[in-house]
């Protein structure tokens, strides 16, 4: 016979199943590629993960952003949040090293709206009020009170390549200051 504990701790195991089938089924550009349920209270998403191989931003142009997503999950009691998050990579130099590129969290610092790429303008638009940013995320139009938010990038060997590693981070808005959310 099977006790509660038994069939709570079944329903969270194929929780994290169904959920791991679907980091493996959406892996590739964006993905984490492994997925290792986190400890209750841990988060996965908030170190750097590999976002591209640097096989593909080899060919990037400059100021021509490329649209990505990373895959962030997070444990909340025994419920375990997935979400994909958009990150802008956009190439501002020479050379193929990390300082080469510069991954954008695309959060609008003015009231959290999701800026947009115009490619016919070359240049982010956020939709709720207008302002309006440089592709490397220099702000020219408010009422965004600062640049785009920057990422930490890095690279490092994954799967056998190397890859452009991007650590999200969460912003606090509406202040001309960059404060990083979580760390007040
Ligand atoms: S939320 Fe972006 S300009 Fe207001």
């Amino acid at each position: 016979m099977t006790s509660g504990a038994d069939s709570e701790d079944r329903r969270n195991f194929l929780r994290i199943a169904v959920i791991g089938g679907i980091a493996v089924i959406t892996g590739g550009v964006g993905a984490a590629s492994a997925f290792v349920p986190p400890k209750p209270g841990e988060s996965v998403g908030a170190g750097p993960q590999p976002l591209v191989p640097m096989l593909k931003l080899g060919a990037l142009a400059k100021d021509k952003p490329l649209r990505l997503h990373i895959s962030l999950s997070a444990r909340d009691g025994w419920r375990l949040r997935t979400r994909e998050q958009l990150v802008y990579v956009v190439r501002v130099g020479d050379g193929e090293d990390a300082a080469a590129f510069k991954a954008l969290n695309p959060v609008c610092s003015h009231a959290g709206c999701t800026i947009d790429y115009h490619e016919k303008d070359s240049q982010f638009v956020c939709p709720c009020h207008g302002a309006e940013f440089k592709t490397d995320g220099t702000k020219t139009k408010g009422p965004a009170p600062r640049d785009m938010d920057p990422l930490e990038a890095k690279i490092a060997d994954h799967k056998g390549q190397p890859w452009l590693f991007v650590a999200w981070q969460d912003f606090v808005i509406g202040t001309e200051a960059r404060t990083p959310r979580g760390s007040a």
